[in-house]
């Protein structure tokens, strides 16, 4: 493991834990697993088999062509798709068949692609809804640590969100998603539509959201930067996982070096 990722490890959990053996048992126990799952639309299957973990603290890419699952798989994370085999346990909880809804008080929050704001409601009011399983004080205190990663949207908090550029909607969205105090932020594309310097800036705020302690399962179509970021990684083809290992491993394998970072056969 790279010195960075290891201080991004280390970090949130030493605030977090309250014994050492809580610490060292974190780093055991998968946060999130994912086991076995097969996914059908009607007749068709698009998952095969996939197998996926998540640990406490970790950042984790999922990568694959267009159509290769990797949208499904976040799904079925989020509830948002009932696998037709496998198991999705979150803390020691079976959340196969737990709902979408369900999911912000467990522990897991969801940004999906596509922004879904309430384009009328004020930036503030979209962000706060967010927090609706904290009590009152709770969810306050949390918009004021929320609002500090993202001094870019606090002029903004009145204006109509659907005023919004592109990339404050996304800001927001990850926003609100963060108001419930995940300890897992599950994201579909978060960097999509965004500009070059908009997708660095995201990415410096996904490092920032897991150094204080929050879990990410994301797919996102840049290859270089999701495995820079991430711990680990999957690969997907034709919705069966073809490749794991560390983002370094990921970064260097000969595969992803070719079809997504573009380089030359050796
Ligand atoms: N609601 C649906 N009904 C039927 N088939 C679907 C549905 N959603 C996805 N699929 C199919 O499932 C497969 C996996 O789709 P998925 O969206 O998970 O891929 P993806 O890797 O996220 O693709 P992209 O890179 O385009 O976002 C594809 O073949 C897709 O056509
Ligand atoms: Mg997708």
């Amino acid at each position: 493991m790279s010195s960075r990722a290891a201080l991004l490890r280390s970090r949130p959990i030493l605030g977090y834990a309250t014994s050492t053996w809580a610490i060292r048992s974190s780093w055991r126990l998968p946060m999130l697993e994912m086991d076995g799952i097969d996914v059908r639309y009607g007749a068709t299957q698009v998952l095969w088999d996939v197998s996926l973990r998540v640990g406490a603290g970790e950042v984790v890419a999922v990568m694959g062509p267009n159509g290769s699952g990797k949208s499904t798989v976040l799904k079925v994370a989020m509830g948002l798709k009932t696998p037709s085999a496998g198991r999705v346990v979150f803390e020691g909880a079976d959340l196969t068949r737990a709902p979408a809804t369900a999911r912000p008080g467990a522990g897991m929050s969801i940004v999906l692609e596509r922004r879904r704001l309430f384009p009328r409601m004020s930036l503030r009011e979209n962000i706060e809804i967010g927090g609706f399983v904290l009590p009152r004080a709770e969810a306050r205190a949390q918009m004021e640590g929320v609002l500090a990663l993202f001094p870019e949207l606090v002029p903004h908090l009145e204006a109509s969100a659907g005023r919004l550029s592109g990339g404050q909607q996304q800001m927001a969205a990850i926003a609100r998603g963060l108001m419930a105090k995940p300890r897992l932020l599950l994201m579909d594309e978060p960097l999509l539509g965004l500009s070059p310097a908009l997708q660095t800036r995201a990415f410096q705020l996904m490092a920032d959201i897991n150094a204080r302690g929050v879990a990410i399962l994301f797919n996102e179509q840049n290859a270089a930067l999701s495995f820079r970021l991430s711990h680990r990684g999957y690969l997907l083809e034709s919705g069966r996982v073809v490749l794991t290992g560390s983002g370094t491993d990921m970064l260097n394998h000969p595969e992803i070096r070719r079809v997504y970072l573009g380089e030359a056969a050796a």
